[in-house]
């Protein structure tokens, strides 16, 4: 029987690495909590939303994920957006998420730190017990603001560190390089925060390099300008750092609008460890599964790439080793049985 490669991606068992939670806002959703919450939105319909959702950068997004998220106010809201991702999760036999926040979005105008977190870790604790999804919660500093807006907001991390188990650095990529955040990298290492960072989505691959150098992170998100350097390449397939590629995002905000000359193959032949992921599912068209698919059908990858991607996912996870090689033997056992 010829290889199926949608009903291999749909059954597959998957971990999501890449994935901010607020970039999970359905425009139903969103009009929903404004309601809620009484809050004007300049859009009167989902259908006027989709349509606003066209991106010629990085920036024309960002410009509409923290006008989206105004709406987000109450704890309840939290719990609701991080349950309704982690249904979708589990209906696309997704095991294990690794979820960004972007506490700054939210105190900056007004929320207390606790009613965001208490809200997102709630819906990973239901999860958990109800879907048998694990988690790891990555707070996120915000690039565009100062390195005191980022201490100042480490500061609360360091009161949950029950709950938040790394860092990452995420928005405007462009004149806010990663050696800006040094300091508070280095803090929030001596804490026992596992450090992650954005780099080289539309930055340059010098980004990457300062990331690693500077900020000591264990993975890159996106990283696809890297491969602009063969020595970095070279450096980051040695050093298994694993990039968390995400194909609709990166077509989505004109990181590669074409998919079918998107680098993924190149990477996956250089040695590195990437992953698939969705990273702003509701403003990019499409979940996991839905990269998945896009990836595989514009590169037409093949039964062992896809394995390899699938597997990856578990490989590059932040769970501790037992529970890693657990989800490895069973990703293998599917493997062996599809
Ligand atoms: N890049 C940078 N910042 C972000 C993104 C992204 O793709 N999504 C949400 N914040
Ligand atoms: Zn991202």
């Amino acid at each position: 029987m010829s290889f199926n490669a949608e009903s291999f991606i749909r059954a597959m068992p998957k971990a999501e690495l890449h994935i901010h939670i607020e970039g999970t806002l359905e425009p139903d959703m969103m009009m929903e909590l404004a309601k809620r919450n009484k809050v004007t939105l300049p859009h009167n319909s989902v259908e006027e939303i989709r349509t606003a959702y066209q991106f010629g950068s990085l920036q024309d997004f960002l410009d509409l994920y923290y006008a989206g998220m105004s709406v987000l106010k109450s704890e309840r809201d939290f719990f609701d957006l991080t349950f309704a991702y982690l249904t979708r999760m589990h209906q696309e036999n997704t095991r294990h998420v690794e979820i960004f926040f972007d506490p700054q979005g939210h105190t900056e105008r007004g929320i207390v730190f606790n009613t965001v977190l208490d809200g997102i870790s709630s819906a990973l604790e239901k999860a958990r017990k109800e879907y048998g999804i694990s988690s790891r919660l990555i707070m996120c500093f915000l690039r565009h603001l100062s390195e005191d807006s980022a201490f100042e907001t480490f500061s609360h991390a360091c009161r949950c560190k029950d709950r938040i188990f790394g860092i990452g650095l995420d928005s405007s990529e462009k004149g806010h390089p990663p050696s800006k955040f040094s300091r508070v990298y280095r803090a929030a290492r001596d804490e026992g925060f596992v450090p992650v960072a954005h780099a080289g989505e539309e930055g340059p691959s010098s980004y990457v390099c300062e990331a690693l150098d500077d900020l000591k992170v264990k993975r890159i998100d996106h990283g696809n300008r890297a491969l602009e350097d063969p020595l970095l390449v070279q450096r980051i397939a040695r050093e298994q750092i694993p990039l968390t590629m995400c194909p609709l995002s990166n077509k989505r905000l004109q990181v590669c609008p074409d998919l079918t000359k998107h680098p993924l193959q190149k990477m996956l032949d250089a040695g590195l460890i990437v992953t698939i992921n969705s990273d702003d599912p509701s403003y990019f068209g499409g979940y996991l599964t839905d990269n998945f698919l896009a990836i595989s059908d514009a590169l037409s990858l093949d039964r062992q790439a896809l394995i390899t991607l699938g597997r990856n996912a578990f490989v590059a996870s932040f769970l501790p080793d037992h529970e890693k090689q657990k989800a490895i033997d069973d990703f293998d056992l599917f493997i062996s049985q599809f």
